[in-house]
């Protein structure tokens, strides 16, 4: 979910809030809502996309002046022990947020914000309250009435319930916040009181600093078009914000104190750019993004690297935990680690805790875009509190993941929008590159800084010319799409075959290229197009080809992703080309192909590319 709030934006609020859902739409997008508060209250919440609760403004009189369509309380309506009932004249302030369901299909009655009895107090959410059921039912005894299957509607009913007591806003707020277990951005508004207060627990949560405007949310795209002026706030602290500035307390109301970072990508950064899609566009921008990527961390001249953030590091071995394309991108520094002699093994990070093998004096590196994701969070937090050093490899500085690890390498892709990681990936890919190049202890890594070096350049030749979209065009109808490859290239099979199945909904596998003969062959037929990975001419690509040539003997249609040195194209139907290079670079460029030809086959379907049905690009629940 994301969630938005903001102070001090006047006849801006709902537009300032919207503009945020937008950016935030790909943290969850089945149903959204706003609340704007000054003495009066005023929601508006639908089920679906943004673009459904767009509709239902524009047929809403919401304005910030308490003439919404959902809930209007007036003047004096109990008010009074929620702030000053006289005090008209504050501008609104506001919050809003994107859901990604949990707790309750995506209705409009469970859409937040979520509601108090008296409908005086809304509250945004995202993450799980744990023990929900148990406020719940003492809540429902001391007669407060339930409206939606959410966790969240509790924390409105806890701050009504403490504002009844004569307690005041903040407190109130703090008081609920307090009662909570589990994972927590939350951010709230009570009518009559010209302030946005705002908990974080276990969820992400940054504070924005503008000129007289402030704003919460869960990602800073959502107001960097207004300040590029940020708080990261820590778990268990509070922040209210109203148009005369901002604070941060603990959960005693102790204040505590922070500094202002920048950030340092522009806001044009996370607009499309001309593209039709953010995927298409962020696929587009993977030159750059290695580039920065390589930046400053490569000596060509002398062969050596120097990741300066990481400090003196020289781990015995190496476990990698992460999801999804993430996932993909740890076995692949995986195999990197253990061929330069340093034993690695890829965990999925939802299975770490239960299959976790001795840690001892193991680095365990959490592989992760968002920096956010729960199930790499908490299987970092395990090999914490077993012992182990851990190194967060993430995109976003300041989140969750760098802030508790014990290091912190940056992968420098900038902003990712679209769902589906595309750049983000390919950085992920050369910074795993790079730590191996620093953990070796090789003196001269010349020829592989090289390589590196000129993989831009190679992306680019790969953008300019392609045959991907053809071949989309050729085999959009098929039954099914398998990816093979071998070695370095048995990640790129699988994330191949991830991001064709994520985008497009149809059926893709990736496999091992020697395992399709164990099982998977029974699928292939004159219609199952088989993507297969063979760079250079080795062992491993003979092998390969074998498996190629097993598939071209059932009439499964061959498409060769290659470098044109082995002979696989005399096997194959199509060939996909990329420059000659090593494996480890070889890997990134094929990739780029296919991240093509799913961007293809899904326009050619007319799926929503960069909001996938079910799919959210920041998964922040177990
Ligand atoms: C979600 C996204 C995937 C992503 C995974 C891990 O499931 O839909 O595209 O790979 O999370 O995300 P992370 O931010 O940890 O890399």
């Amino acid at each position: 979910c994301g969630i938005i709030g903001c102070a001090g934006c006047d006849g801006e609020t709902l537009d300032t809030l919207m503009h945020g859902l937008s950016k935030l739409e790909y943290r969850g997008y089945d149903s959204a809502g706003v609340a704007l508060s000054n003495h009066s209250l005023s929601v508006e919440r639908k089920a679906g996309k943004l673009d459904a609760l767009r509709d239902a403004l524009s047929n809403s009189s919401l304005n910030g002046n308490g003439n919404g369509n959902e809930s209007v309380i007036g003047d004096g309506s109990g008010v009074t022990t929620a702030g000053d009932p006289g005090n008209d004249a504050h501008a609104p302030v506001g919050i809003g947020h994107t859901r990604w369901s949990t707790h309750g299909p995506p209705t409009d009655d469970n859409a937040h914000p979520h509601r108090d009895c008296t409908g005086r107090v809304a509250v945004v959410h995202n993450g799980i309250i744990e023990n929900y059921q148990e406020l719940r039912d003492d809540l429902s005894e001391a007669g407060h009435e339930f409206k939606s299957d959410t966790d969240t509607e509790v924390v409105p009913h806890l701050i009504e319930s403490a504002l009844d007591s004569g307690i005041p806003p903040e407190s109130a707020v703090l008081s609920a916040v307090s009662k909570l277990e589990g994972s927590y951005a939350i951010a709230a508004v009570i009518a009559g009181v010209d302030q946005v207060f705002a908990a974080r627990n276990d969820s992400p949560l940054v504070l924005g600093v503008g000129d007289d405007e402030y704003f919460l949310a869960s990602d800073v795209p959502a107001f960097r078009e207004f300040t590029d002026k940020v708080v990261y706030l820590d778990d268990g602290e509070f922040a209210i914000i109203n148009d005369d500035g901002w604070r941060v307390t603990d959960i005693d109301g102790e204040p505590v104190e922070k500094s202002v970072s920048t950030v340092e990508w522009d806001p044009e950064e996370t607009g499309k750019s001309g593209y039709d899609h953010y995927m298409l566009k962020e696929i587009h921008e993977q030159p750059r993004a290695l580039r920065q990527c390589l930046q400053s961390r490569v000596d060509e001249l002398g062969g050596q690297v120097t990741l300066e953030e990481l400090g003196d590091i020289n781990p015995s071995s190496v476990q990698f935990v992460a999801c999804g394309t993430s996932y993909h991108a740890a076995l692949y520094g995986a195999q990197l680690l253990q061929s330069v002699g340093i034993p690695a093994q890829a965990f999925i990070a939802s299975e770490y805790a239960t299959s976790v093998p001795p840690i001892g004096d193991n680095l365990v590196i959490g592989v992760t875009q968002s920096g956010e994701t729960a199930d790499t969070l908490s299987a970092l937090r395990e090999a914490r509190r077993r012992g182990a050093r851990t190194l967060a490899v993430t995109n976003v500085v300041g989140s969750t993941a760098a802030r508790e690890c014990d290091d912190v390498l940056y992968i420098r892709a900038g902003p990712e929008i679209g769902v589906a990681a595309t750049k983000t990936f390919a950085s992920q890919l050369v910074t795993l590159s790079l730590l191996t190049l620093q953990l070796d202890g090789e003196e001269d890594n010349r020829e592989a800084i090289a390589g590196l070096r000129d993989l831009p350049s190679n992306v680019q030749a790969i953008l300019d010319d392609t045959k991907a979209k053809e071949i989309a065009e050729e085999y959009h109808d098929s039954d099914a799409y398998f990816f093979i490859g071998r070695g370095l290239h048995y990640p790129v099979a699988l994330e191949g075959a991830l991001k064709f199945k994520e985008i497009s909904y149809e059926h893709a596998e990736g496999f091992p290229a020697g395992e399709l003969k164990h099982g998977p062959l029974a699928l292939v037929t004159d219609n199952t197009p088989v993507f297969a990975v063979v760079t250079g001419d080795g062992e491993q690509a003979r092998k390969t080809i074998g498996n190629v040539k097993e598939v071209e003997a059932r009439d499964a249609p061959v498409i060769a992703v290659t470098d044109g040195v082995s002979d696989v194209e005399r096997y194959a139907d199509h060939v996909l080309r990329i420059p000659e290079c090593t494996p480890r670079t070889a890997a990134v460029l094929a990739n780029v192909q296919l991240q093509l030809v799913s961007y293809h086959a899904a326009a050619q379907l007319g799926r929503p590319i960069d909001k996938p049905r079910n799919l959210a690009k920041s998964v922040t629940v177990e």
